[in-house]
C-alpha cells in the first residue's frame, strides 16, 4: 500500500482536480484498490465524482480514538475506487487532533486500511496546520502542484526548508507545473528555466469541464493532450513510489 498526498499550502493550484483524476486513473487504469480520501473541509473530491453529499457530518470522528474510517468510505460509481468524502465536520479537525496528542494519527488509520487498499490518495487542505502535518507523517511521497513562475522554484525550496526544519524529514516531493499555458511566454520561460523537469499539466478547458460534468477528464475526452499529461504525471508517480521503495 502506497499513500500519495497532493499537497500544497495553496488553494486553487489544482490540488482536487489531480487527486480525483489520478485517483480515478490508479483504480480505473491501474486496475489497483485506491482510497479517495478528502481532508478538505470543502469536500470538492466527492463532488467532482459526482458522489451526492453525505449529510451526517462524520468524517472528522474517524479520527477520533475509536474512529473506523471504513464505516464511512463508499464506493464510486468506477470500478476499485471508494471515497471518504470530507464535510463540515473537518472544521474542527485541527483541533481535535491537537487535543488527541497523536502526531501519526492519519498515518496509523491508512495502515489499518493496508489489506483493503493498494493506494490512498489524499487530497489535502490548502494550509499549514496539524492536518498537514499528519498528512507529512502518513504520506509516502509528495505531488506538488506548482504555477508556472519563477517563484514556484523558490516557494518549493521554501516548503522543502520549512519541512525540515519542522519535521527533520519530509516524504519525497514530486512537483508538477500546474496550469501552464503554452501561449503565455512567461510560463514558457518557466518551463525553460528551473521548472524544466517537473511534469506539465496544461491549463485546458476540458480539465475545466471535469467540474461541471462531474466526471473524470477519461470518460469524456480520453484522447486529449490534458489526459494524456495527467497519463504521464500518473506513470512518473507510480515510478517514484518504485524508487522509493527501492532506496
Ligand atoms: N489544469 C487545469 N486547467 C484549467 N483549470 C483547472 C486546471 N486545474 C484546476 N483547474 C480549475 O481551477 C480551479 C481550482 O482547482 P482545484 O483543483 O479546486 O484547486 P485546489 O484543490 O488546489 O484548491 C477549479 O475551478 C478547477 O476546475
Ligand atoms: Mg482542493
Amino acid at each position: 500500500m502506497a499513500v500519495i498526498a497532493v499537497y500544497s499550502p495553496k488553494g486553487g493550484v489544482g490540488k482536487t482536480t489531480l487527486a480525483v483524476d489520478l485517483a480515478w486513473r490508479s483504480a480505473v487504469l491501474g486496475g489497483m484498490r485506491t482510497l479517495l480520501w478528502d481532508l478538505d473541509v470543502q469536500g470538492g473530491a466527492g463532488f467532482l465524482l459526482g458522489q451526492g453529499e453525505d449529510l451526517r457530518m462524520r468524517a472528522a470522528g474517524v479520527f477520533q480514538r475509536d474512529g473506523r474510517p471504513e464505516t464511512l468510505i463508499q464506493p464510486t460509481s468506477y470500478p476499485n475506487l471508494s471515497l471518504l468524502s470530507a464535510d463540515e465536520s473537518m472544521r474542527s479537525l485541527p483541533v481535535h487532533l491537537a487535543r488527541l496528542g497523536q502526531k501519526r494519527r492519519l498515518a496509523q488509520l491508512a495502515w489499518t486500511l493496508r489489506r483493503d487498499y493498494q493506494r490512498i490518495i489524499l487530497d489535502c487542505p490548502p494550509m499549514q496546520n496539524e492536518v498537514s502535518e499528519q498528512i507529512l507523517m502518513a504520506a509516502d511521497v509528495l505531488i506538488v502542484p506548482l504555477p508556472a513562475s519563477p517563484l514556484s522554484a523558490r516557494a518549493l525550496d521554501m516548503l522543502r526548508r520549512d519541512l525540515m526544519r519542522d519535521n527533520g524529514r519530509h516524504p519525497p516531493i514530486l512537483p508538477v507545473m500546474s496550469m501552464y499555458d503554452g501561449r503565455r511566454k512567461a510560463h514558457r520561460m518557466a518551463r525553460e528555466g528551473a521548472m524544466e523537469h517537473f511534469p506539465v499539466i496544461p491549463m485546458a478547458s476540458a480539465i475545466e469541464q471535469t467540474a461541471f460534468r462531474r466526471a473524470p477528464i477519461s470518460t469524456f475526452a480520453p484522447n486529449s493532450d490534458s489526459a494524456q499529461a495527467l497519463d504521464r504525471l500518473w506513470r512518473a508517480i507510480e515510478v517514484k513510489l518504485r524508487d522509493v521503495a527501492a532506496a
